[in-house]
């Protein structure tokens, strides 16, 4: 028999700029991706997770200036600071890189010749508003009152003679693109949106060297020029898997099958990045998401008003901070289950150990404890029989517990595809909840003192054993060290190799030594709660 090729996943995040270390914004997008990462190395995916840093902006250049270091020192450090971040969230990447290393130097130059070998690279001059802090260009239309559409600072006269990307050249290509390939753009109202305020009033070329500049890549066979660098940036996608070093590599991963992206960089990842693939004649990633914000509750005179953690705002929190004081999965959950991944959301601290509470210690926590503590005192520690009959004949309250689990196996695996991280969780807590509310309605303590309900006794145990089973399963995306906890006290395999067998309702072995541990998530004393 031939052996079935699994399926390839290739997903990636932006590369971020290193002029400041990661903040909770930054963690929220990261672990979105290594929550779908996950999720497909659970379905037995061929995974590979790209992530690094984009050093060659200007902003790092003089962060740099400012701190009395070279530009090339203040990189390495930094995204050493992001690799132990990144380390500290349990973030899964395969591969972090940083544009600064040769390979993908090498990579860029190749890709500038092809595009200027096929007339799609021209000198020309450029004048228009530019943006230091965003490192944009904007348009007179789109920068109203020359201020920046992004970020609302004053923008800037610029003149340099610079190379130019035929972008309009691409402007029917690109609508196509839009028009026959609606999963391109996700969620579906950020591609009306582009459609609408960017395609329709037409492109423009694209100015992408400077002459001003000296931090960069420089022009292949026109070293006064720097390339520009969202122009070197985007390209991180293809040179992280081999893209003019490795073929071999490169012709197995791209292309990628899903960019995760700010909501802010959409434009660049929909427009710019295609029509650059198109004209080097590679093929285009399957699927671009871009998400939302964490925000952070401003007081605005009395009002709160909720506004993007940002750096440059000055209301950044370190997600390090965060998880060193209530634990890496609590951060990670708060930040998948408080934020629709699609659109913005605040984060506070106070939220999060509400959160902490409720979710994770009164519902998660205590549904493993009290199943554990109840298999150890009344049943000696072994997992029993389960029902011996089909489900048809068993008691409502068992019916309903594996319609709800069934439902859970029905409803996940499409909220994951798109994305939808926060109704995933929802979805994964009915099961976490039904069966809380079967331990109440089954009332295993009373069962334990008549011994003619031992059979029964044994059945309410096994079924929860199988649902905290299965929650190990499903979670696993989301709160990874949690997970393994209860397949640990379970005494299941580390993780799932089987999918579709082991997310299926009845896989818990009867006779199975549990090993009680500690709790999962112990309360915390928090004023006002009880
Ligand atoms: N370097 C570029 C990306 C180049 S990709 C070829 C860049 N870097 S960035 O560091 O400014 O931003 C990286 C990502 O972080 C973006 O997707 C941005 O939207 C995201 N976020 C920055 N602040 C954020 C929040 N407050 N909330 C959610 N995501 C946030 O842009």
């Amino acid at each position: 028999m031939t052996p079935v090729s699994r399926e390839k996943y290739y997903l990636t995040t932006p590369i971020y700029y290193p002029n400041a270390e990661p903040h909770v914004g930054s963690a929220f997008e990261i672990v979105g991706v290594d929550v779908m990462a996950r999720w497909k190395r659970l379905l037995d995916c061929d995974v590979f997770f790209l992530t690094g840093t984009d050093e060659h902006a200007e902003k790092v250049s003089k962060v740099a200036k400012e701190a009395g270091v070279t530009p090339e020192r203040l990189v390495e450090d930094m995204a050493e600071k992001f690799k132990q971040a990144w380390k500290s969230l349990d973030i899964s990447y395969d591969r972090f890189i940083r544009t600064e290393e040769e390979v993908h130097k090498r990579g860029v130059v190749q890709f500038w010749r092809i595009v200027r070998d096929k007339g799609d690279i021209y000198l020309g001059s450029y004048e228009g508003l530019y943006c230091m802090p965003c490192e944009s260009y904007w348009t007179r239309t789109q920068a109203k009152a020359g201020v920046c559409p992004e970020c609302g600072r004053t923008l800037q006269t610029l003149r340099e003679p610079a190379y130019f990307f035929a972008l309009s050249k691409y402007q029917e290509p690109l609508e196509r693109l839009f028009r026959e390939n609606p999963d391109f753009l996700g969620p579906a109202f950020r591609r009306h949106e582009m459609e609408e305020t960017f395609l329709k009033p037409g492109l423009d070329d694209v100015c992408i060297s400077r002459t001003t500049i000296h931090w960069g890549i420089p022009v292949p066979d026109d070293p006064k020029h720097v390339i520009y660098v969202w122009f070197d940036a985007l390209l991180n996608y293809l040179t992280g898997v081999g893209y003019g070093t490795d073929e071999e590599l490169f012709r197995s991963r791209w292309p990628a099958d899903l960019h995760v992206v700010g909501k802010d960089i959409v434009r660049f990842h929909t427009l710019l990045w295609p029509a650059m693939l198109m004209s080097a004649g590679i093929p285009l990633p399957k699927r671009v998401f871009g998400h939302g914000f964490v925000q952070v509750l401003s007081d605005d005179m009395g009002v709160e008003e909720p506004v993007k953690m940002s750096k440059s705002l000055g209301n950044i929190v370190k997600p390090g901070d965060i998880s060193g004081k209530y634990g890496v999965d609590a951060l990670r959950y708060f930040l998948m289950k408080e934020i629709p991944y699609a659109g913005d959301g605040a984060y506070s601290e106070r939220n999060l150990a509400m959160r902490y509470n409720t979710d994770l210690a009164n519902d998660l926590g205590n549904l493993v404890l009290r199943t554990l503590s109840m298999i150890e005192r009344y049943v000696g520690g072994r997992i029993p029989e389960g029902h011996a009959d089909p489900v048809v004949e068993w008691p409502d309250a068992d019916k309903v517990l594996h319609a709800v689990a069934e439902e859970v196996a029905e409803n996940v695996p499409a909220l994951m595809e798109e994305l939808s991280f926060s109704a995933a969780l929802e979805a994964i807590w009915s099961l976490v909840r039904a069966a809380n509310r079967y331990v109440e309605e089954t009332k295993p303590w009373a069962l334990a003192k008549d011994p003619a309900s031992r059979p029964r006794l044994g059945v309410v145990l096994y079924q929860l054993a199988e649902s905290c089973r299965l929650l190990s399963i499903w979670l696993s995306p989301f709160v990874p060290t949690t997970a393994r906890k209860i397949r640990s006290q379970f005494a299941l395999d580390e993780a799932a190799t089987d999918f579709a067998l082991e997310a299926a309702w009845g896989g818990t072995k009867p006779g199975t030594m549990i090993r009680k541990g500690e709790p999962l998530f112990p309360r915390l004393d928090l004023p006002g709660t009880t």
